[in-house]
């Protein structure tokens, strides 16, 4: 596990003063660029749910980074995948949220007859900062009456504390900054 984690862990490149100034901005793609990697981040996640949860009716998967990592999981477990997009990506009836961002709104989608009443869902995603766009996700899901399992992501951004945003619903992050 450690070790997995390690392999993770050395695969995030970081650069500072992107996409602005200030920020450190944590790339995820040399992930996918070493299989080893990319394998290790599959596995831990998939441990992690079987472990935890009996049953898995779906993955729900965050536009743009969280369809990376939500297809391959859910194949492991033989079921679907729903993507929550950013606005006016999907075609047919959609409900949508909209969410603040420091500056200006933002609005996320989904197909409004994908995911159904009482299914058992794990929302992921590469990365949690504010938490808006995580929150509005969940906030989609619980318009449909989903059973939130919980959130999977691969980097957590605790001085942010976006965990706040997500009340009561779990967050499994793989790496911590
Ligand atoms: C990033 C990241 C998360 C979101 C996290 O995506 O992949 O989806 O921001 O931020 P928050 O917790 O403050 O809401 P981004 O909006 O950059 O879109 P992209 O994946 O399409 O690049």
């Amino acid at each position: 596990l450690e070790e997995k984690l390690q392999l993770v862990r050395n695969s995030i490149k970081c650069y500072p003063d992107f996409p602005i100034q200030g920020i450190l901005f944590r790339d995820i793609f040399p992930l996918l660029y070493d299989p080893k990697a990319f394998s290790a981040v599959i596995d831990l996640f998939e441990d992690h749910l079987k472990n935890k949860f009996p049953q898995i009716d779906l993955i729900v998967g965050l536009d743009a980074r969280g369809f990376l990592f939500g297809p391959v999981l859910a194949q492991k477990f033989g079921i679907g995948f729903v993507p929550v997009r950013k606005k006016g990506k999907l075609p047919g009836p959609t409900l949508s949220v909209s969410y603040s961002l420091e500056y200006g709104q933002a609005e996320v989608e989904m197909q409004s007859d994908v995911v159904q009443a009482n299914q058992k869902v794990i929302v992921i995603d590469d990365l949690l900062a504010t938490g808006g766009t995580l929150a509005a996700a969940c906030e989609l899901l619980n318009k449909v009456g989903a059973d939130i399992l919980e959130c999977l992501i691969v980097i957590e951004m605790k001085a942010l504390n976006g965990i706040k945003k997500l009340g009561s619903v779990s967050v499994h992050s793989l790496l911590q900054y």
